[in-house]
């Protein structure tokens, strides 16, 4: 284990509370990192308004601003380069991370997802329409995964789950609000083995050591 407190950029898109739980471990001490940005795109989500309360330097990456161009792509960058992150967490955010970036962070880009892949997941799986496939499908498990980010929505190596029943007279909102009690246990639980450099990979696969 290093010594060295890691450097973290968070994007959210959304209400932010993954990102406020990861936030408050760093806070208490069971996460040995910073968050050096937090990157959302859109200005009016609640955890914008989070980062500005609690001095987190925020930046806005939007369609309006940065067309999907070349010139998009180049926005992230020039964000993300210069603050030489360790890492990078997606907590809700709901745009594809440039090809560029997930060359140049591979390995080091996590995301959250409120099912358990490989079912359930990939371009148009979010929200509520998760938990509703979900139900959908009869399936008795459904649960948390957190990934490593590659090209595609919500494909990339695994790095750990978690499962939660579905039960009798579940709706989408109810399944929702019992998986998004272990996002905030697993996500920071995971984000802490990153910084302690407790993740290790065999066969392109990764595995956390001493896991709780
Ligand atoms: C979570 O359900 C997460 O799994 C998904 O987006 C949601 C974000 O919630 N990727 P919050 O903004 O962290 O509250």
């Amino acid at each position: 284990m290093t010594d060295a407190v890691k450097r973290i950029v968070v994007f959210a898109s959304g209400g932010g509370s993954n990102f406020n739980r990861i936030h408050e471990r760093i806070l208490d001490g069971t996460i040995k990192g910073e968050i050096v940005l937090l990157i959302s795109n859109n200005p009016e989500a609640g955890a914008v308004a989070y980062a500005r309360k609690n001095g987190i330097k925020t930046a806005v990456i939007n369609r309006t601003r940065y067309p999907e161009t070349e010139g998009y792509n180049d926005a992230y960058h020039q964000l993300i380069d210069p603050l030489k992150p360790d890492l990078l967490v997606l907590a809700g955010f709901m745009k594809l991370i440039p090809a560029s970036v997930v060359a140049r962070y591979s390995r080091r880009i996590m995301n959250i997802h409120p099912a358990l892949l490989p079912g359930f997941g990939g371009k148009g799986y979010y929200g509520l329409k998760v938990h509703r496939a979900v139900l959908a499908s009869g399936v008795k498990l459904t649960g948390v995964t957190v990934h490593f980010v590659d090209e595609e929505y919500d494909r990339g190596p695994i790095a750990a789950q978690r499962a939660v029943p579905v039960l009798p007279g579940d709706t989408a909102e109810s399944i929702a609000a019992r998986v998004l009690i272990q996002e905030h246990q697993i996500y920071p639980d995971v984000v802490a083995a990153f910084c302690e450099d407790r993740i290790y990979w065999q066969d392109d696969k990764a595995y956390i050591k001493d896991q709780a």
